[in-house]
């Protein structure tokens, strides 16, 4: 049980798994994940750049877990672009006014400023070494300013693990922001969702911090009660049904309840066809969510 937690804590909490300085990669859905950001993030600034020019709108980037720039590939050789330095290189019919990247790795963050920084020499680009929760608060406090109020930005939002807490994300609604969110349904929620409902102090804890719910409301979610009859006479058992399906239901209705709009998710598997996250964009524009959903259609087909 304690080298199990221990484990957890080593992957889903820290995610410092480092291959030469490079996030993990993790199949054809990390590189699937970066193309739809980025096809939706071409028309996101084909449509922006009028608006922009009219209204005199900025438009900002923020990535919350932007990584080092690059990710290990499968073969542990050859690596693809990360999503923050290919924002970076979208530029027709225009770019972003600023770019906000987060990365709570040190080491991560210094090689993504060393690759973006002196690179793009005529764009605002900020890499900031915090926690992504803490920045999204900060970016809500900036969007709801004087200053701020002139912005129109696009998130993404990108753990590999359970470290977005709903709090965080809470800050965001009424915001004009787009944002792009990976759940880890099958990586994180299920996981930590025992099958007999014995939930540990430090997943429970987790969960709660995840979903904003509080671990009756959780467990009376997941979980059905039954009564059965054993040696000792009647007793009380939990069975958990389809929790990745209903993590990734109970995360868009959240998510529904900050955002207008909520697109179906692309759906994130492994080689042996198991869910690992729902990948879902939420926003107050429906022309957003509509363009969302075609480019997931297509990606999920
Ligand atoms: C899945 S990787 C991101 C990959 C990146 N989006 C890309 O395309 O290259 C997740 C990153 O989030 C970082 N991270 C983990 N917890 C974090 C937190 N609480 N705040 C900010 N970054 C965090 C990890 O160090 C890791 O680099």
């Amino acid at each position: 049980m304690c080298v199990k937690f221990v484990m957890f804590k080593a992957f889903y909490y820290n995610c410092k798994i480092k291959l030469q300085n490079m996030n993990e990669f993790g199949g054809n859905w990390t590189e699937n994940k970066i193309e739809i950001l980025i096809e939706y993030a071409r028309a996101y600034l084909k449509i922006m750049n009028g608006f922009a020019r009219k209204y005199d709108w900025d438009l900002l980037y923020f990535d919350g877990f932007a990584g080092s720039g690059q990710i290990q590939g499968d073969n542990k050789v050859n690596a693809i672009i990360g999503a923050a330095r290919r924002m970076l290189e979208v530029e027709e019919p225009r770019g972003f006014d600023l770019y906000y990247f987060v990365e709570k790795e040190k080491e991560y963050a210094d090689i993504l400023n060393s690759q973006t920084v002196p690179n793009y020499p005529n764009k605002k680009i900020f890499v900031v070494n915090e926690d992504c929760n803490v920045k999204i608060e900060s970016l809500s406090n900036f969007l709801s300013s004087k200053k701020g109020k002139k912005f129109k930005s696009l998130a993404y939002i990108d753990p590999c693990g359970m470290q977005l807490n709903w709090k965080s994300l809470q800050t965001l609604e009424k915001h004009s922001v787009d944002v792009w969110i990976l759940v880890p349904t099958g990586m994180g929620v299920n996981r930590l969702l025992k099958n007999n409902g014995q939930i540990s102090d430090a997943y429970s804890a987790k969960l709660e911090q995840f979903l904003g719910m509080n671990k009756e409301e959780i467990l009376s979610y997941f979980y059905q009660e039954s009564k059965v009859l054993t040696l000792f006479g009647e007793e009380t058992v939990m069975t958990k049904e389809n929790a990745i399906n209903k993590s990734a239901e109970l995360y868009k209705d959240k998510l529904k309840s900050l955002f207008k709009f909520v697109s179906e998710p692309y759906v994130l598997k492994n080689k042996m066809n198991s869910v690992m996250f729902h990948f879902y964009m939420a926003s107050n524009n429906q022309t957003a969510v509509r363009i969302a959903n075609q480019i997931i259609k297509k990606y999920n087909n």
